[in-house]
């Protein structure tokens, strides 16, 4: 996906979504965290495509590694974790050249790595990744996932929330009005009517098998449609030596 349009949201990211969701949004987010909370309460957390970083917010763990390519979303992420307490450390390279920002409050941090899905490379093994509305964003699915899947632990959790092709009855008039009607919202509100067409358009071009193939090595602990069944739910346990 084009970074620059997610440059130019940005700022009016979180407010242009709920809008044009009409707060299901953040209705599907919370029943995302309700059910991984049921498998996992704490740990090493990967969000990756955080866009400004509200599924680390809402989650909450201890330890949260946020991976998002756009400078813009990240200085947006910088700014709400510093409204909710967080201190930014001395800007730093860890250990690979792309850029880290280390943010703690208490015994909590937060490391925002400027990065995609395809090359990311943590420090340490997540316990759980989540990718809310992510992997239809991704230039290469399949490297994603593959990437992903190596900086998680055996006997991990990968947890996905993602629109994908539907052939319900009800999705054709939602993607009628994700396809027409946002867009014009999002001219006036934020000034991106072209912008919004062409997230639009890769709405339903995923396909949920397609996912699913990616994750051969997994168990599938839960998969459900969400409200308008535009949108899935799959919450997976990876297998391995320590699962
Ligand atoms: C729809 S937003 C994700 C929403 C977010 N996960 C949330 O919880 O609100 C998509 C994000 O994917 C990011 N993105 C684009 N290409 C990416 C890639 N190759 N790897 C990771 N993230 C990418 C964009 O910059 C954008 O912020």
């Amino acid at each position: 996906m084009d970074i620059k349009i997610y440059d130019k949201l940005a700022k009016k990211y979180d407010l242009a979504t709920k809008i044009v969701s009409f707060g299901i949004e953040e209705l599907w987010r919370w029943m995302f965290k309700r059910e991984i909370k049921k498998h996992i309460k704490n740990g090493v957390l990967l969000d990756v495509a955080s866009a400004t970083g509200e599924m680390a917010r809402v989650l909450d763990f201890d330890k949260i590694y946020l991976v998002e390519p756009s400078s813009e979303m990240v200085k947006v992420i910088v700014e709400k974790f510093e409204k909710e307490g967080y201190k930014k450390e001395n800007f730093e390279v860890v250990f690979q050249e792309r850029p880290h920002i280390k943010m703690k409050k208490g015994k909590k941090e937060i490391i925002i790595i400027q990065d995609t899905a395809e090359n990311v490379k943590l420090e340490e093994k997540a316990d759980l990744i989540t990718a809310f509305m992510a992997l239809r964003n991704f230039d290469d699915l399949k490297k994603g996932i593959k990437n992903l899947d190596s900086q998680l632990k055996d006997g991990g959790y990968f947890a996905i929330v993602e629109m994908v092709k539907s052939d319900s009855l009800i999705a054709k008039p939602i993607l009628w009005y994700m396809n027409n009607v946002v867009p014009i919202i999002a001219g006036f509100l934020v000034g991106m009517k072209e912008e919004y067409k062409l997230l639009g358009k890769s709405i339903d071009s995923l396909k949920e098998e397609e996912i699913l193939e990616n994750f051969k090595d997994y168990e599938i602990i839960k998969k459900q449609k969400l409200i308008f069944p535009i949108a899935t739910m799959i919450i997976m346990r990876k297998n391995g030596k320590d699962s």
